[in-house]
C-alpha cells in the first residue's frame, strides 16, 4: 500500500470518493460545515486505485479527524491510514480528536482500540447538522436512529 498526503483535499478524485461515501462534498459537525477544501487528506493507493481516504484538519486549537474510509474492511487499510494520519498530527501538542455518530458501533471499537477515548456526547446534534446537510439518513441500516455525535479524544492508550 502507498500513502500520498494531499494539502488540500479538493482534488476532483477525492471530491468524487468523499460524495460516493459520505453523500457530498462536506461535513457537519458540531454545527459547522467542513468543506474538502478546507481539509487535508492522505490517500492509500493499491495498484494507483484508491482504497482508503482520511481527512483532517488543524486549527491552533485542535486537530480534527473529519473522516476515515476504507474501501474493503477488515484488511488493515483503516489502521495504516489512522497511523499516518497521527504521525501528522502528533508533533501539533492540540488535542487531537473526531466526531463520529451513535449508531457507528464499528467506528467506536475501532477508534476506542487504538487509542481514543470517549469525551461527550453531543445529545441530538445531527438534527442540526441535517438541516444543513439532509442527505444524513435518519436510521442506520441497522435501524437505529442516528441522533448524537460521540466526541472521541485521542489518549495514546491503544489496546493493539
Ligand atoms: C472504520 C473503518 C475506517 C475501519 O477501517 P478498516 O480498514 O476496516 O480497519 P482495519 O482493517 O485496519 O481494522 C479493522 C479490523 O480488521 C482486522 N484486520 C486488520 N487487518 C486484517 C487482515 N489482514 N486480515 C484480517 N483482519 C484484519 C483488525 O484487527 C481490526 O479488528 P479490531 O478493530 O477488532 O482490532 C472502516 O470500517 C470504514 O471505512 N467504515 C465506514 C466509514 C466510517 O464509519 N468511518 C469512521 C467514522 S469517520
Amino acid at each position: 500500500m502507498r500513502f500520498r498526503f494531499i494539502p488540500k483535499a479538493d482534488t476532483p478524485e477525492i471530491c468524487s470518493f468523499f460524495a460516493e461515501h459520505w453523500g457530498d462534498t462536506f461535513m457537519v459537525t458540531q454545527g459547522k460545515v467542513r468543506q474538502l477544501s478546507e481539509l487535508s487528506a492522505i490517500v492509500a493507493e493499491e495498484d494507483r486505485q484508491l482504497v482508503g481516504l482520511v481527512t483532517f484538519t488543524i486549527t491552533p486549537e485542535y486537530c480534527e479527524i473529519v473522516s476515515l474510509d476504507a474501501v474493503v474492511p477488515d484488511q488493515g487499510i483503516g489502521t495504516a491510514l489512522l497511523d499516518q494520519c497521527l504521525s501528522q498530527l502528533l508533533p501539533h501538542s492540540n488535542p487531537i480528536v473526531l466526531f463520529t455518530t451513535n449508531d457507528n458501533l464499528n467506528a467506536l471499537n475501532f477508534y476506542m482500540k487504538r487509542g481514543f477515548r470517549l469525551h461527550r456526547v453531543h445529545h441530538g446534534a445531527v438534527a442540526l447538522a441535517r438541516k444543513i446537510k439532509p442527505s444524513i439518513p435518519l436510521l442506520s441500516e441497522q435501524g437505529l436512529p442516528i441522533e448524537d455525535e460521540i466526541e472521541l479524544r485521542y489518549t495514546g492508550q491503544s489496546i493493539c
